[in-house]
Order: C-alpha cells, then structure tokens, then sequence
C-alpha cells in the first residue's frame, strides 16, 4: 500500500511538473518556475527558540503553488488534479501550523503573551526559570509541539539492527528511544507519512557495531555502507526524502561510530538532523541541525538506586568531599588531569580505578563537584549521574556542544572549566562562593527532571527533550 502510494506519488509528480512546464511555456511566468523547482527546506538563521529573531511568512513556494493549483486544475486530468491537490493542500496546513507555532513561540519569547506560562496545564513544572534561556519561549513551544508534531517512523528494516537497540549499558539511550518512538509515545507518532513533520530512521549504530564490524579491523565501511543501503531503500520506495533531500529526517546514535556511520550517505551527513552522543563540533557537529544526545549508563538496564531519589536536602548530610573523579584515561584530556590530580589531594578525589572499599555512587553524593572530562568521545554518562547525584557537574571538553543547550542554561546547573586550568582546578572550585554553590543545587534539582529516563516516558524527561530537540530544529526549517 505505501509502496503503491509512493509510486503513484512519483507518477503523478513527474506529471504535474511536465505540466507546469507546458503551463509556463505558454504564459512565459519563468519567475514563478525558479521558485516552485528550487523547492527546498532550508534551516533559516539561529536555532535558539529564545532568539526567535527571523521573519515569520509563509513562503512564496506556497503561494506559488496555490496559483500554480487552481490554474492547473482545467488542464490536468481531474482526479489526478483532486489527489495531488489533497497533498499539496496538507504540505500547506502543516506549513501554516509551523508558521504559527513560530509566531506563538515568538510572542511568549517576547513576553507579550503574559498568560502563556499562568493558565498552562504545566505550571507546575516552571517553578524554576533559572535553567532555561528563555522559560516562557520553552514552555510555549513545548505546548505546541505537544499540539502538532508529528513523526513517521520507517517500518523498513529487520531486526537485530533496526527496531531495536541495546537497552543496558553505556549506549542504551538508543534502545530506549527506538522502543518509546515505536511502542509508546501514541501523541506523537503517525501512521500516516503525509502527515509527519519529521521521518525517523529506527537503525541502532550500536547494533551495527556488534552485528557487523569485525573486531580490532577499525573498518568502518560496512556501518557506512549500512547507512547508505537503508537511505536508499526509503529514499526509493517513498517520495519524503527526495523532497528535502533528508532535511526532515533523523537518526540517532549514541555510539562513539554514530558520526563515521552517518557519512554513509552525505544528504544525512550534511542535511538530515543527526541526534549524537558524540557532539564533537571537530568532527562535523553542526548545533544548527544536530542534536547532542546526553549518554546514561544503564548497568543491568537500571539507574543504580542510589541515584533513582534525589539525595535529601543539602543541611541534613553536608557533602564531605570537594571533588570526585574516578575513570579510566582515555581520550585527550583524561591525562592531563590524572597526571595534575591523580591520588595527589585529600579534597580533591582523583582515581584512576577506583578501590574496591569505594562505592563510585555513594562518593558521587558526598561530594560537591563532580569531575566530567571526555574520554574516548566528547560526551561521558557522568554528566548525568551527576545531575542525578546533585554533585555540581565541572565540564572538562573541547568542541562539546552539551545536550538541549538551546533551550537550558547550563552555567545554572553545571561548571565549565578549560582544559588549560586543569593545573589550576582546586584554586577555581574553591573559589566558588557558597552562594553560587546554593543555586547551581537549586539549578540541579530543577534541571533533573530533563534528564530522567521514564518507560512509559512522562512530559518533560529526556524522551521529550530529546523529541523537543527535534522539534525545533524541524520548526526552523522552512520552504523557501
Ligand atoms: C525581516 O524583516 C525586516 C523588516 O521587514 C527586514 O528589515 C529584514 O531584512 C528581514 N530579515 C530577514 C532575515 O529576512
Ligand atoms: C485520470 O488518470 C487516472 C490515473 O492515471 C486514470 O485511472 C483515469 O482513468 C484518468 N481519468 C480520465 C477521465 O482520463
Ligand atoms: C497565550 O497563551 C494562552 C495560554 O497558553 C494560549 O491559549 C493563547 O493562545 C496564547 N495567545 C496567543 C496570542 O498566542
Ligand atoms: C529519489 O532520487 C533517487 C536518486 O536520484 C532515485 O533513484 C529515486 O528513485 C528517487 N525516489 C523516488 C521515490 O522517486
Ligand atoms: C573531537 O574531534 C577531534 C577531531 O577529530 C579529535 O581530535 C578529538 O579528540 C575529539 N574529542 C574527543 C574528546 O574525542
């Protein structure tokens, strides 16, 4: 049925624009031809919801076509017409949907909407601004997307690589968002892809790893050419990823390879929303289209249980240790800071491996900051235990684009310190006042919620952050 659809698409599209051409070469409108053929989305200006600072107009495509439409309908074959009206006309609906979520978004941004934040069903959930850029223009456009997004997800591919994806250990976000996408999350999913704003291709690189990569060859090619056999086949059978050329599709990956597998094809490298744990700007990151993916490390398939709670609040167990560290060196920066910090300082607890009298989450809650350096890839699950933790996260990264950092303020929960201060990292931490420290508490206990992983997932945990993500890249892509 989707096949035929696809098919009938192409067919019938491959008519209209012959048409067109007829149609222009008798009434010499070139003009109009430019902009109907140069149909492309395109990503306009910043992605900060909280900048909203572009034009809001429905695009001369669109009138194009309305035009192009009602003349064309005493030329073409009616039916064809009626059909291909009905699916341009539900493009247009979409489009005018995102224009006005945009410029709702936009009026709660600029605060001219007072009531938006008040009468919201979420109120609850605001109790801090502090965390985010702009409170008013998340939440608005939080409500809108939960109003109006929609997702198709592709039911090509097998099992074990697509459909599903490791649910324990470090990668297991992968997993857990294939099954909500797929299995939960009804509000957002459709089963009709005319009517999705966005296209999700449900392949695991973990699974790749495992299932298709021959050990100690460092050969990437066969994730690659994985990649680029499963563009193809949707790109053949249906007509979404030729009309943007990937611009409203996405994968997400949370394995270090996530980004060597997405040059499998270069439209999904360059055009298409990549949602990465490896958020490395060096490694063509691009914070304009791609999302940063925050890695939770799941043993068993659980949040240990002394993180599952937030910890009791701060008077009744001050916190006995200045910072905590414990990890292997790997990477670049991990050196530099076990060779400055390594057993060094009773304040300063720096491991390599930690003894095995030590319990790594116990230490995590009974000190004040928490040492999160890259190791093998940008991104570390310290950062979120860490949040879990209440154990003020101190970033150690180069070229890290941290996760939903569009919409949250992370200098209100978290400390960056430069890898060139390492040697200097005792003097900074202790020179944070206590009342700083008090609100980037405050900042942790609010922000925690963000990152929490909920099956069935609940509004606002990372599932709906992560779909948010998407979101307002989606929303800032407009035909042009
Ligand atoms: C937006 O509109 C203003 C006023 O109409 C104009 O000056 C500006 O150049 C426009 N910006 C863009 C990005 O089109
Ligand atoms: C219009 O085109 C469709 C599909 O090609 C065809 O089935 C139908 O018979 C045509 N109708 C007319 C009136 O020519
Ligand atoms: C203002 O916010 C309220 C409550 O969220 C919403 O129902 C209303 O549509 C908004 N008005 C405008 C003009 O955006
Ligand atoms: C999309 O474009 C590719 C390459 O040009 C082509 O092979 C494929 O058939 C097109 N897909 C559709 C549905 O027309
Ligand atoms: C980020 O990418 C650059 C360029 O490939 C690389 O040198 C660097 O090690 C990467 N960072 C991490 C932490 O992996």
């Amino acid at each position: 049925m989707k096949t035929c659809y696809g098919n009938l698409f192409s067919a019938i599209s491959t008519l209209f624009v012959a048409s067109i051409i007829v149609m222009l070469m008798i009434s010499g409108c070139f003009r109009s031809f430019t902009s109907f053929s140069g149909s492309t989305l395109q990503y306009s200006g910043s992605i900060e919801v909280i900048q909203l600072n572009r034009n809001i107009t429905i695009s001369d495509r669109v009138q194009t076509i309305h035009s192009v439409r009602s003349s064309l309908s005493f030329q073409l074959n009616r039916t064809v017409t009626r059909k291909f009206a009905k699916v341009i006309r539900r493009e247009d609906e979409h489009e005018q949907g995102l224009a006005r979520a945009r410029a709702s978004i936009r009026r709660a941004a600029s605060g001219l909407n007072l009531s938006s934040i008040a009468d919201s069903h979420h109120k609850s959930d605001i109790d801090s601004t502090a965390i985010y850029h702009n409170a008013r223009a998340f939440y608005r456009s939080y409500l809108e997307m939960e109003k109006r997004f929609k997702v198709y997800v592709y039911s090509e591919g097998e099992l074990p690589i697509v459909h599903d994806g490791p649910c324990k250990d470090i990668y297991t976000i992968e997993g857990r968002f294939i099954h909500e996408i797929e299995h939960g999350a009804r509000r957002f999913k459709t089963n009709s892809p005319h009517n999705a704003h966005v296209y999700f291709m449900p392949f695991s690189v973990t699974w790749m790893v495992k299932y298709l990569y021959k050990p100690l060859t460092y050969n990437l090619t066969p994730l690659r050419q994985f990649v680029s056999d499963y563009v193809r086949v949707v790109s053949s059978k249906y007509p979404f990823w030729n009309r943007t050329q990937g611009a409203d599709h996405f994968m997400l990956a949370c394995h270090d390879w996530g980004p060597h597998a997405s040059q499998g094809n270069p439209d999904l490298y360059s055009k298409s929303i990549r949602v990465l744990c490896n958020a490395n700007t060096s490694e063509g990151f691009n914070p304009q289209k791609d999302v940063s993916l925050p890695e939770i490390h799941l043993y068993g398939g659980e949040v240990s249980p002394k993180l599952l709670s937030p910890p009791p609040a701060a008077a009744d167990s001050p916190r006995l240790h200045l910072a905590f560290f414990a990890g292997g060196i790997h990477g670049p920066i991990r050196p530099l800071l076990l060779q400055h910090w390594k057993d060094s300082d009773p304040e300063l607890l720096v491991h390599e491996y930690l003894p095995k009298d030590l319990d790594y989450y116990s230490l995590m809650l009974q000190s004040k900051f928490c040492l999160c350096p890259s190791g093998h890839e940008v991104a570390s699950p310290r950062i979120v235990e860490a949040i879990y933790a209440e154990c003020v996260p101190v970033i150690l990264s180069q070229n890290y684009v941290l996760p939903f950092s569009d919409v949250l303020r992370w200098e209100a929960f978290s400390i960056r310190v430069d890898v060139s201060e390492i040697p200097r990292l005792k003097e900074v931490l202790t020179a944070v006042s206590e009342e700083k420290y008090r609100r980037l508490k405050e900042g942790l206990r609010a922000v925690r919620k963000h990152f929490v992983l909920n099956q069935p997932s609940k509004p606002f945990d990372v599932f709906h952050m992560i779909l948010h993500s998407v979101w307002l890249r989606r929303i800032n892509l407009r035909r042009q």
